[in-house]
């Protein structure tokens, strides 16, 4: 008898709970049991367990964040941790899990399946869209879409005030939320963790383009690092062109709400395949979404490789926004 442990890990990400009743409704329809484990690698290190039936799951596809709970479980890397983890899951009848989280939970249960050959597989879930072999993670969709509302109210007030505005979004080592937030925000410059954007330069475009007549810009950044960078961004523009510049840090903001139609409809076709890919015997995979198709990629290369950076959306940008 199959019983899944499923887990959501890292940061959350709207969606989440939409994922996990796809897992338990797809499972139960196979006749498959399905436990929840609480908070992540910690729930599972310290025995933080829920059978989920399937009435457990209703009501939660439009909920943000998740039920089950996460966390960073930094205890996980040691492998004494995994062996008391391990023990835990056999004890409570679990043979095989579902991950729902970034590349570093994706580590967690890639180790676990190495060290003790239990099934895993993983689902993408992160506002970061930084997962190799998928097209789409779950939450970065809706993540965008919260980031956007926020920069259209922004724009509202840098034009009434002619300001330069820098929004700092989401995105510690991946620049894939800027991207697309400031595609789609109208952004004239994006910066991003992965490529550097010489502020000097960005600020002779910002000079040209006043001088064009542009009367207000929307700078667009990444958290990198240094979440507050904006702040040093901002302080560059006054002091170097003398004009009005204002941050805004969305944060958080972004993590949160109810998932978008598109989340929900990812989270429900890979958490069903998921649950899929174990009763057909696959493991230590990922399951993603490549060309509007279910994939299923090694967790070894899903941890280990990049996906693309297509940085030429920072010279669209520019250009759409001249
Ligand atoms: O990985 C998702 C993410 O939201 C990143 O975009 C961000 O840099 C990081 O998590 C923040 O993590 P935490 O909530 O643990 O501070």
């Amino acid at each position: 008898m199959l019983t899944i442990g499923v887990y959501t890990s890292g940061g959350d990400a709207p969606g989440m709970n939409a994922t996990v009743r796809a897992v338990v409704r797809m499972a139960h329809s196979h006749n498959a049991n399905v436990i929840g484990i609480r908070s992540g690698y910690t729930g599972m290190i310290e025995n933080d367990f829920v059978p989920l039936d399937l009435r457990s799951v209703a009501n939660v596809i439009q909920r943000g964040g998740t039920f089950l709970k996460t966390g960073r479980c930094p205890e996980f890397l040691q492998p004494e941790n995994r062996k008391i983890a391990f023990d835990n899951l056999v004890k409570a009848g679990i043979n095989a899990l579902v991950c729902i989280g970034g590349d570093g939970s994706f580590r967690g249960a890639h180790a676990l399946n190495q060290e003790y050959k239990i099934p895993v597989i993983g689902v993408p879930g992160t506002i970061d869209n930084d997962i190799y072999g998928t097209d789409f993670t779950i939450g970065f969709d809706t993540a965008v879409n919260t980031a956007l509302e926020a920069i259209d109210r922004i724009r509202d007030t840098a034009t009434s005030h002619n300001r330069i505005f820098i929004v700092e979004v989401m995105g510690r080592d991946s620049g894939y939320l800027a991207l697309d937030v400031g595609i789609a925000g109208g952004a004239q410059e994006i910066f991003i963790p992965e490529e550097i954007n010489d502020i000097n330069n960005c600020i002779q475009r910002l000079k040209d383009s006043i001088k064009n007549g542009k009367q207000y810009s929307i700078f667009v950044a990444a958290e990198g690092q240094k979440p507050g960078r904006a702040y040093d961004l901002c302080d560059a523009i006054k002091k170097k062109t003398g004009l009005d510049a204002k941050v805004c840090i969305l944060g958080h903001i972004q993590r949160g709400g109810s998932p978008t139609a598109r989340d929900r409809v990812i989270a429900s076709a890979l958490g069903a395949g998921a649950v899929d890919a174990l009763l057909r015997g696959e493991s230590d995979k990922m399951a993603g979404i490549r060309d509007g198709k279910l994939v299923l990629v090694p967790l070894a290369d899903a941890i280990s490789k990049r996906p693309p950076v297509r940085k030429d959306k920072i010279l669209l940008a520019r250009i759409l926004s001249s």
